[in-house]
């Protein structure tokens, strides 16, 4: 028998079907999405995009495909900023509140959807005037105020691709992205409240902007009041714009397959992608999922999604996904410890959050905090819970069940990628019962497999995550260089779209995420997931965080190290390397019992919260580190390695 591409030891019975009081007014309570996405998923999605968009003109075909490129209902005509703004205002609820934004000082705004478009055209008016037109690209490098979906929205408007990078990015990285893009116009704000200081922005863009021959003009937002260079003629601040700018644009039709957006993500090679998305299948994707999967009811929910807008997930589901959908929601400036480590729980009592999104790492920093933050605040407004970005540990997602969601909300724990632009796998929570650790099933419309090496499928066990075929949101390519698109994604096997995540199918056909496929370890010839040993780690209950790596080692292969965090209140002793030894052993079994146990206080991560397990590698190993810019903390490393080096 072939040897399997990864190997499935941890197993979890626990199931939760979804809870009847949520049950009985959720949105979907059968299966029959499923049913006719799987008669027919072009059809399906073809009818989602009717129902769920306004279109200037229909499509006449739903799908174009020439593997590896898509395109999606073509012919239809629609404008991505008429359907988050002008429409709800049009239909009678201009009123209604779209954003209610929370600095991070305390101060606050109401956004409504009148508010939003006068915004929107204003701005787009701006821009206008500063000379961008359809096709162009325009940088985004904000703090999380109200301002940034305007910039992007006013962007949508216009037919210009917006490319947002993340604030806390560094000068050169804002160069590369820029020049990358061409970008014509960079939007900024002199700074943003970050741990209850002006963290600046404005000085990073005048350092990169030394070396971007494409910018014409830069909008300076002022947020905090600071004192920044303004360089004549090329810099302008936007409430001066803003005041002179008319707030009647007309909104024009959009191809279907217009570019929306550039956002960039790390590969493998320095240089960095610039994933492509498009207007039509992009926003019925994302209004299809945020409506569904975190069952949306407009009039009645306030929806929470803790992200940056820097990430596709504030892209998907903080600007186009929710405003599409008419909802209303929070968004939020700051750090979760700002000024206390109950901030999150307090802005959940404030506004009566009803869905809360946000990522197993923080739900890791939360459970590290202990449960008396939480328990400071009413958090029973919250009905659902949403997680994101890496695989959740059980046990984290038990601490989120219980002391989050109060044992009544479903959890719908969503895998997909800046890549797929909208969620892949995951529940529809009125139907699925979840495992906790598991991101369940594909959602209508998707198609998922996993395969062996050499790309046969998998029926139950571990192997290679793969999609079997295109979906509306799904990247047009990587900006420029459209054989890097094929080689990335589309070479490995044949026909199908990899993801770089390894995953099994177990007994009762679930999905569980084991990881991007280089952070699985061979130790002896056994391929075993980082995420499974990290999630016997985090399942004793010593144990607030852990990062797994393989480390090369000349008996086994590879040797397993575990860097653990352990919760605030506990006090380790010599031994407890060994008992978390002996835990993980008999949690997975001998094979998964790390080779060496190093309790560090912080763990290298990037800035959108994914541990950086390369890094960790090369302490193992004993490497220098390389480039280390990208971490939210460079300076983790200087207590990591003195622990390291005191290791058995
Ligand atoms: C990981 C974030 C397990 C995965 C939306 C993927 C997850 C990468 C999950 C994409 C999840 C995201 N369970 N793993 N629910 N969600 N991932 O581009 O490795 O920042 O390939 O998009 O995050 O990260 P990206």
């Amino acid at each position: 028998m072939a040897e399997p591409a990864i190997e499935d030891h941890y197993s979890e019975d626990r199931t939760f079907p979804p809870p009847d009081g949520f049950v009985a007014d959720a949105l979907v309570r059968d299966r029959s999405l499923y049913e006719e996405a799987d008669a027919d998923p072009e059809a399906f999605w073809a009818r989602q995009a009717r129902e769920l968009l306004t279109w200037r003109s229909d499509f006449d075909t739903t799908l174009e495909w020439d593997l590896p490129f898509a395109k999606w209902f073509v012919g239809g005509t629609l404008n991505v900023a008429e359907n988050c703004v002008d429409r709800h205002v049009e239909a009678g609820r201009g009123d209604k509140v779209a954003i209610h934004w929370e600095g991070e000082p305390g101060d606050t705004r109401t956004i409504t959807y009148a508010d939003l478009l006068d915004e929107v055209c204003r701005f787009a008016n701006v821009l206008k005037g500063l000379g961008v037109e359809k096709g162009d690209r325009v940088a985004i490098y904000m703090p999380m105020i109200p301002e940034l979906p305007v910039a992007m929205l006013a962007c949508a408007r216009l037919g210009a691709a917006h490319s947002v990078i993340f604030g806390g990015f560094s000068p050169d990285s804002i160069t590369d992205r820029v020049n990358d893009a061409e970008a014509k116009v960079v939007v900024t704000a002199d700074a943003g409240y970050r741990r209850g200081v002006a963290s600046m922005l404005k000085p990073n863009v005048d350092l990169a902007l030394a070396s971007t021959p494409s910018v014409e003009h830069v909008v300076v937002v002022n947020r905090c009041d600071t004192e920044v260079h303004m360089e004549e003629g090329r810099d302008h601040w936007w409430h001066r714009l803003m005041a002179d700018a008319s707030p009647d644009c007309p909104a024009e039709p959009m191809d279907s397959e217009q570019l929306l957006y550039l956002l960039y993500t790390s590969g493998t090679t320095a240089k960095p992608k610039g994933i492509m998305h498009t207007t039509g299948g992009y926003l019925t994707q994302v209004a299809f999922t945020h409506k569904y999967v975190f069952d949306l009811h407009p009039d009645t929910d306030v929806y929470w999604c803790a992200a940056d807008v820097g990430w596709v997930t504030g892209h998907s589901y903080i600007v186009y996904g929710p405003l599409a959908n008419g909802a209303t929601q929070v968004m939020y400036e700051g750090t979760p410890d700002t000024p206390g480590r109950d901030r999150l729980w307090s802005i959940v009592e404030k506004y009566g959050v009803t869905q809360l999104y946000t990522a197993p790492t923080a739900i890791r920093t939360f459970m590290k905090w202990g449960v008396e933050e939480p328990e400071k605040h009413d958090l029973s407004s919250l009905r659902l819970l949403g997680t994101v970005g890496e695989p959740i540990n059980p046990e984290a997602w038990m601490w989120y069940h219980r002391h989050i969601g109060g044992e009544r909300c479903p959890i719908v724990d969503t895998w997909w990628q800046t890549e797929t632009g909208a969620m892949m796998i995951t529940s529809l929570p009125g139907v699925v019962t979840t495992k906790p650790g598991s991101a369940t099933f594909p959602l209508p419309g998707i198609g998922v497999e996993v395969v062996d090496d050499a790309g046969n499928p998998v029926e139950r066990g571990g192997g290679y995550l793969t999609l079997t075929r295109p979906w509306p949101s799904m990247l047009r390519g990587i900006w420029g260089d459209p054989e890097r698109y094929r080689d990335t994604y589309w070479s490995r096997f044949d026909g199908r779209y990899f993801a770089g995540d390894g995953a099994k199918i177990d007994d009762d056909g679930y999905f569980w995420l084991l990881g991007r496929v280089d952070d699985v370890m061979n130790i002896s010839g056994h391929r075993i997931s980082t995420t499974e040993v990290e999630s016997a780690l985090v399942a004793h209950e010593s144990v607030a965080e852990a990062a797994v790596v393989g480390a090369t080692d000349p008996t086994t292969g590879q040797a397993i190290i575990a860097y653990v965090i352990l919760r605030g209140n506990v006090e380790p002793t010599p031994e407890h390397g060994e008992l978390l030894r002996q835990h993980v052993a008999q949690q997975i079994g001998p094979i998964a019992r790390p080779k060496t146990v190093i309790l560090v206080p912080d763990l290298p991560k990037t800035r959108s919260g994914k541990i950086m397990r390369r890094l960790l590698r090369d302490v193992a190993e004993g490497r220098d580190l390389g480039d280390t810019t990208t971490l939210a903390d460079p300076h983790v490393f200087d207590e990591i390695n003195a622990r390291a080096a005191d290791a058995p």
